[in-house]
């Protein structure tokens, strides 16, 4: 009965954070509306159930969740592989920190928010495309700082 009790408990969490994702932002090229995401145990962001397969997940028609670990000294997505999304649609970053404090800013855009561990990050960000833009680390994260960048790609 407990077990039963806290798997609902759990789903409505999970509900009420998915809640909380505004979306809102419109225009041509990109824009961006900053969220309160919702908080992540730092130490169990590969166990949760997108930032432990972080990527592009289709949720409508032209809409899409972006799920990102930022981590000494790489985006994942994003570094070793770049974020690939479909040309004018909606995107609801959801951006974490597996260490340290990160930033990420899609260079040319006004999206630029920091990561901090513990915390999701949540923004929505409108591409038309295709085109493709550069992500940076704007807050300085330890040796590899500098080095620390991605790629956006709208196809
Ligand atoms: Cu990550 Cu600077």
């Amino acid at each position: 009965e407990y077990e039963k009790f806290w798997l609902a408990a759990s789903l409505l969490l999970i509900v009420g954070i998915i809640a909380t994702v505004t979306y809102g932002a419109v225009g041509v090229g990109v824009s961006m509306i900053d969220d309160k995401g919702g908080t992540i145990d730092p130490k169990a962001v590969d166990q949760h159930p997108k930032f432990g397969n972080p990527g592009v997940y289709k949720t409508g028609a032209n809409e899409y969740d972006v799920y990102v670990v930022a981590k000494q000294f790489v985006y994942q997505p994003g570094t070793n592989e770049p974020i690939v999304v479909p040309a004018n649609s909606t995107l609801t970053f959801h951006v974490t920190s597996a260490d340290v404090i990160h930033g990420f800013e899609v260079v040319g855009t006004n999206a630029n928010t920091m990561v901090i561990p513990g915390q999701i990050a949540t923004f929505t960000v409108e591409v038309s495309g295709p085109r493709e833009y550069g992500i940076l680390c704007n807050e300085y994260c330890g040796a590899g700082h500098h080095g620390m960048e991605g790629t956006l790609k709208v196809v």
